[in-house]
C-alpha cells in the first residue's frame, strides 16, 4: 500500500513537471487567406489557405472581386483581399464546438478599382454584431493593417458553422483579407468574474461573445503570435501609463516562471509574467501613490478585466502587499500574491467585469500601496486583458442588432435616432426603448420579425414589479449578467406549437418537459410548471434564482422564464442527449463505454464541485440522480434540476438544518437520520450515481431478491469483498482497465461512506475518477503502442480551482454574500414541511 503510494506520487511528479510543456493543440485551427491563389507561409510559421477550394469554407454568392498589391517582395496576408459588392457569406465547418478565437485581418489595398479606404460595411458572425457601417476613412489618415479578435461561442445546436456575413452600406462595398478561426482552451474564459463595485461573483454566461480591447504586457516588450502558444499579441503598457514616471519596469528569466494549478501558459506566456511594473522610488520619505493606467473603451459596454500577478521582486513571502482600484473603485484589498501562490514567481490572474457608463470612456487600472505601515510600499502588475462583452442586442459595436443590417434603409434610420436620444438616458432605457418602438411600429405587419427579447411582456397581475426590475437591471448593471431572460407566454406558446403534445421530451415533479424551437432557431427544453402547485412556485423561484446566480459548462444554463398568466416556464439549453440514466439502461441506446463512463462522471463532478465551491457560497444540490445528470449530443455532462438546491452550511455552521428532501434510493442515511444537510449529502447521491454507472441498473429495483434492492448496499457488499467486477454491467466486461474499476470502486465506497465527514469532498471525488480515465487511457495506449510500455499519463488537469471569495476581495463581499431578502426566501420556503 505504501510504496504504491509513493509510486503514484513519482508519477504524479513526473507528469507535472510534463504538463508545463505540454502546449495547447487546437482542434480547430483555419487560417483563411482571402482572395489568395496559393498556400501562404507566414514568417510567424503558421500557413494560411486560399478562401476558395477548400473543403471547410464555402463562400457564398461567388460574384466578388480578388485586389491585390504588386509587391515586389514576399507575399503576406495583407497582400491580397477579396471585395464583395453585396451581402456575402463565409461558411466554415468547424470540428468542434465551443468557444473560438475570430481572427479578422484588414488592410485596404491601393488598387485601380476599388477605393478600399472608403468602403464602409457591417459583420455579423452567427449573429452577432462584429463590426457596425465601419469604414477606415472614419479611423485616420493612414492605411493601416488592422486586425480585430473575437471570441464567438459555437453552440453546437444541430450544426459546428461558423457564419461570417460581411454587408457593405447601400452602394458601397466591403472586403476582408484574412480570417482565423482557432479553438479556444476550455478553461480559459471564466464562467463568473466579480463585478464592480466588488460584490458576489456574476455569471458570464457562455453564449456572450467577446473582443479583445487591449492585452498589455505590463514593463515587457511586445509579444508577437510567435511567442505566443495561442497566437496572440500582447502590447506593452508605456502608452497607457498615466504618469510614466511612477512606474518602473522590472524583470526576471521567464524560464524561472512558475505555473501552479489553475493557471497555464495558454492563460498568459511567461513572458507576460516575467516582466511588470512596480512603483519607481519616488525618494520621498512618504512614497504613497498609485501607478495609473487609462484605456479608452466604448461606453455602455460591460468589460471583462483580466489582471495577471506574478511576485518578481520580492525576497520572501508576504512581503508584497497592496491595493488594486478599477475605475476608482476598490477591487483588491491589502491583495498579497504569495498567499494565493504559496511561492515567489508564480503565475496568477483574478477576473473582474465593470460596466463602463454613458458617460465615461474609460477603463482606469491603478495600483497602489495599502494602508498598512509595517511593509516597505509596493505595488505591482504583470499583465492585463481587456474583454469587450456583448450588449442584450448581441453587438459589439453599438446597439445594433443583427437583423438591422439587412432590414430596409427607412427603419434603420428611424431606429438610429432613437438610439441617439436613448443614449442619453442610459443602455438600460434604450434597450427597453428599442424594443417598444420595434413593437410598435412592426407587429402589426410583420410579428414574427419583432427583435424583442429583452422586453418584459406586458403584464397582467401580480409580478410585474419583479420583472420589470429584472430586465431593467440587466442592461444597467454588470451584477445581474447572468439573469436569465424574461420571455413571454405567446413566445413560449410559438416555440412549442402551443405546446404539442408530440414535443413532450418528459415528464418531471414539477411538470413536463417539451422540445421548443425560439425565433432565432436556438432549440430549447421548456419545462412547464403545474400552475395550481405551491411546492412548484417555490421551487420554480429557487431555480431561477440559483441558476441565475451560477454558470458553468457542466450545469445546464437557464435561457430565460415566464412567470406571466399563473404560468411558471423555464427555458433551458436543450440537450440532445437527454438523461445519463436513458444511456445506462431501460433503452435502446448504444451503451457508453467504459471511458465515456468516466468522462460523464467526471463532467457531473465538475458541476457539483463548482456548486460547493465555485460561487460566493456553497450551494447544496439535494437531488443528485442520474435522471437529474444532462448529457448534450456530444456527451457532455452537465447538471440539471435546482428546484431542490439550497444554499449551504455559513463559515460558523457546520451543517444547514431542513426537512427531508430528495429521492430514494439517493438519499444519504446521515441527513435523513439527523436533519442535517451538508456538501457530503450530494457526494453520497453520487456515490449511488456512480454504481449506477457502473453497474447499469435503477438505484432501487424491488423487482430484486432482497439484498440486491438498493445499489449502495449491494454494491458496497461486492467493494468491500474486492469484487465489484461480479457486478458490473457486461457491456463493459473485456474493455475495462482493472486498475481503473478499482479506483472507481474506492471511490464510489468513499462517497457512499456512512458518515459525511468520512466521505471526500467533491474534488477529491473529481480528482480520484480523472485518475481512473488516466489509467483506462493508460492501458489503451499500451496496448495500442507496444513502444510505449512504460508510457505515463497525463495527470489530470488537476482540480479546477474555482476562487473562492476571501478576505482579499474588498470587504463589501464579507457583508454581503447573497443579499438578506433572497436568503431568507429560500430558507422560509424550504422549511415548508410539504414532500415533494
Ligand atoms: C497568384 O497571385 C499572384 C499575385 O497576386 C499572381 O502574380 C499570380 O499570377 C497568381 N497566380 C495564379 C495562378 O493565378
Ligand atoms: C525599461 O525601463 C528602461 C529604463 O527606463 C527602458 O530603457 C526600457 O526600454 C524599459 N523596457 C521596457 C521593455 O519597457
Ligand atoms: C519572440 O519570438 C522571436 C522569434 O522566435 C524571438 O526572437 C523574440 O526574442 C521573442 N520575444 C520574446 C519577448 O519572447
Ligand atoms: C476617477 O477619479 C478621477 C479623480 O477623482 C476622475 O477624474 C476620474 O474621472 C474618475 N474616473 C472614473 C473612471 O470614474
Ligand atoms: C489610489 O486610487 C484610489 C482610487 O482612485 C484612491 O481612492 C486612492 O486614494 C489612491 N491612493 C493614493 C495613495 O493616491
Amino acid at each position: 500500500m505504501g510504496s504504491l503510494n509513493f509510486l503514484f506520487i513519482i508519477c504524479f511528479l513526473c507528469v507535472f513537471r510534463v504538463r508545463i510543456f505540454a502546449y495547447f493543440v487546437p482542434v480547430d485551427n483555419f487560417l483563411i487567406d482571402c482572395g489568395g491563389n496559393k498556400s501562404l507561409k507566414l514568417d510567424d510559421g503558421r500557413t494560411f489557405e486560399p478562401d476558395l477550394g477548400n473543403s471547410y469554407v464555402g463562400l457564398s454568392p461567388t460574384s466578388n472581386t480578388v485586389v491585390s498589391e504588386s509587391v515586389m517582395g514576399t507575399l503576406n496576408l495583407y497582400s491580397t483581399a477579396r471585395v464583395f459588392t453585396e451581402t456575402s457569406k463565409y461558411t466554415i465547418n468547424t470540428k468542434q464546438i465551443g468557444r473560438h478565437w475570430l481572427r479578422l485581418h484588414f488592410y485596404p489595398i491601393e488598387n485601380h478599382r476599388y477605393n478600399l479606404k472608403s468602403a464602409v460595411f457591417s459583420v455579423v458572425a452567427n449573429g452577432i454584431t462584429l463590426l457596425h457601417e465601419f469604414s477606415f476613412a472614419k479611423l485616420g489618415k493612414n492605411p493601416f493593417r488592422l486586425l480585430k479578435e473575437y471570441v464567438i461561442e459555437l453552440d453546437g445546436l444541430g450544426t459546428k458553422e461558423l457564419v461570417l456575413a460581411l454587408s457593405p452600406l447601400n452602394s458601397s462595398f466591403s472586403f476582408i483579407n484574412g480570417i482565423e478561426v482557432v479553438s479556444v482552451p476550455e478553461d480559459q474564459f471564466p464562467s463568473s468574474a466579480f463585478p464592480i463595485p466588488v460584490g458576489p461573483t456574476v455569471g458570464i454566461p457562455t453564449h456572450v461573445a467577446f473582443e479583445t480591447a487591449y492585452r498589455i504586457n505590463m514593463g515587457g516588450p511586445p509579444l508577437s503570435p510567435k511567442n505566443d502558444t495561442l497566437w496572440t499579441i500582447w502590447e506593452p503598457d508605456r502608452p497607457f501609463l498615466l504618469n510614466s514616471a511612477s512606474a518602473r519596469n522590472v524583470s526576471v528569466d521567464p524560464s524561472s516562471i512558475k505555473y501552479p494549478a489553475g493557471v497555464s501558459v495558454e492563460i498568459a506566456p511567461n513572458w507576460v509574467y516575467a516582466t511588470a511594473q512596480e512603483m519607481a522610488d519616488a525618494n520621498v520619505g512618504d512614497q504613497k501613490f498609485n501607478i495609473s493606467w487609462a484605456f479608452k473603451v466604448d461606453h455602455s459596454f460591460t468589460y471583462l478585466i483580466r489582471l495577471h500577478f506574478c511576485d518578481i521582486v520580492s525576497e520572501a513571502l508576504n512581503n508584497l502587499v497592496f491595493n488594486v482600484y478599477i475605475n476608482n473603485q476598490s477591487a483588491l484589498n491589502s491583495f498579497d500574491i504569495s498567499s494565493k501562490t504559496m511561492e515567489l514567481s508564480a503565475a496568477y490572474y483574478v477576473d473582474f467585469v465593470a460596466n463602463v457608463s454613458t458617460d465615461s470612456e474609460r477603463i482606469l487600472v491603478q495600483v497602489g500601496p495599502p494602508n498598512l505601515r509595517n511593509l516597505p510600499p509596493n505595488a505591482i502588475l504583470n499583465g492585463l486583458e481587456i474583454m469587450k462583452i456583448s450588449n442584450p442586442s448581441d453587438s459589439l459595436d453599438g446597439s445594433y442588432r443583427a437583423s438591422f443590417i439587412n432590414s430596409k434603409a427607412s427603419e434603420k434610420k428611424k431606429v438610429m435616432a432613437l438610439t441617439i436620444v436613448s443614449c442619453l438616458v442610459g443602455s438600460a432605457v434604450l434597450v427597453l426603448a428599442t424594443a417598444a418602438f420595434c413593437l410598435w411600429f412592426h407587429h402589426p405587419k410583420k410579428p414574427k420579425h419583432k427583435p424583442l427579447p429583452w422586453l418584459p411582456p406586458p403584464t397582467h397581475e401580480g409580478n410585474s414589479e419583479t420583472k420589470v426590475s429584472t430586465t431593467g437591471s440587466y442592461a444597467s448593471t454588470a451584477l445581474s449578467l447572468g439573469l436569465g431572460r424574461v420571455l413571454g407566454f405567446s413566445e413560449i406558446r410559438e416555440a412549442t406549437k402551443n405546446f404539442d403534445e408530440s414535443l413532450v421530451l418528459g415528464m418531471g415533479g414539477f411538470g413536463k418537459v417539451y422540445r421548443g424551437v425560439v425565433e432565432n432557431g436556438v432549440v430549447v427544453a421548456v419545462k412547464r410548471g403545474n400552475p395550481r402547485s405551491q411546492q412548484g412556485l417555490i421551487e420554480f423561484r429557487t431555480e431561477i434564482e440559483m441558476l441565475s446566480k451560477l454558470r458553468h459548462r457542466h450545469l445546464v444554463s437557464l435561457i430565460g422564464y415566464c412567470e406571466e398568466l399563473n404560468e411558471m416556464i423555464l427555458v433551458y439549453e436543450f440537450m440532445a442527449g437527454g438523461p445519463l440514466r436513458k444511456h445506462l439502461y431501460g433503452s435502446n441506446l448504444l451503451p457508453l463505454t467504459w471511458k465515456q463512463r468516466l468522462e460523464i462522471c467526471i463532467g457531473a463532478a465538475k458541476g457539483l464541485h463548482y456548486l460547493h465551491t465555485g460561487a460566493a457560497e456553497s450551494i447544496i444540490h439535494r437531488d443528485v440522480k442520474t435522471t437529474n445528470i444532462l448529457l448534450d449530443e456530444n456527451l457532455t455532462a452537465k447538471v440539471a434540476d435546482f428546484g431542490l438546491s439550497k444554499l449551504g452550511p455559513t463559515l460558523d455552521q457546520t451543517h444547514v438544518s431542513t426537512v427531508v428532501k430528495g429521492s430514494f434510493g439517493y438519499l444519504d442515511p446521515e441527513y435523513f437520520r439527523r436533519q442535517q444537510l451538508t456538501e457530503k449529502s450530494d457526494v453520497y447521491s453520487f456515490g449511488v450515481v456512480l454504481m449506477e454507472v457502473l453497474c447499469a441498473r435503477p438505484a432501487i429495483n424491488p423487482a430484486l431478491p432482497r439484498e440486491q434492492v438498493n445499489i449502495a448496499e449491494w454494491g458496497m457488499n461486492w467493494q468491500k469483498r474486492g469484487r465489484l467486477e461480479q457486478i458490473i454491467d457486461p457491456h463493459l466486461v473485456g474493455s475495462m482497465n482493472l486498475d481503473s474499476l478499482r479506483k472507481f470502486g474506492e471511490t464510489a465506497e468513499k462517497c457512499l461512506a456512512e458518515h459525511g465527514i468520512e466521505r471526500p469532498a467533491m474534488g477529491d471525488v473529481l480528482w480520484n475518477l480523472e485518475y481512473a480515465l488516466q489509467l483506462q487511457e493508460a492501458s489503451t495506449q499500451t496496448v495500442a503502442d507496444e513502444n510505449s510500455a512504460n508510457y505515463i499519463p497525463d495527470i489530470p488537469d488537476r482540480i479546477p480551482q474555482i476562487e473562492p471569495v476571501d478576505g482579499d476581495i474588498a470587504e463589501i463581499v464579507c457583508d454581503q454574500g447573497f443579499d438578506a431578502a433572497t436568503t431568507s426566501g429560500v430558507f422560509s420556503q424550504l422549511m415548508n414541511p410539504k414532500g415533494r
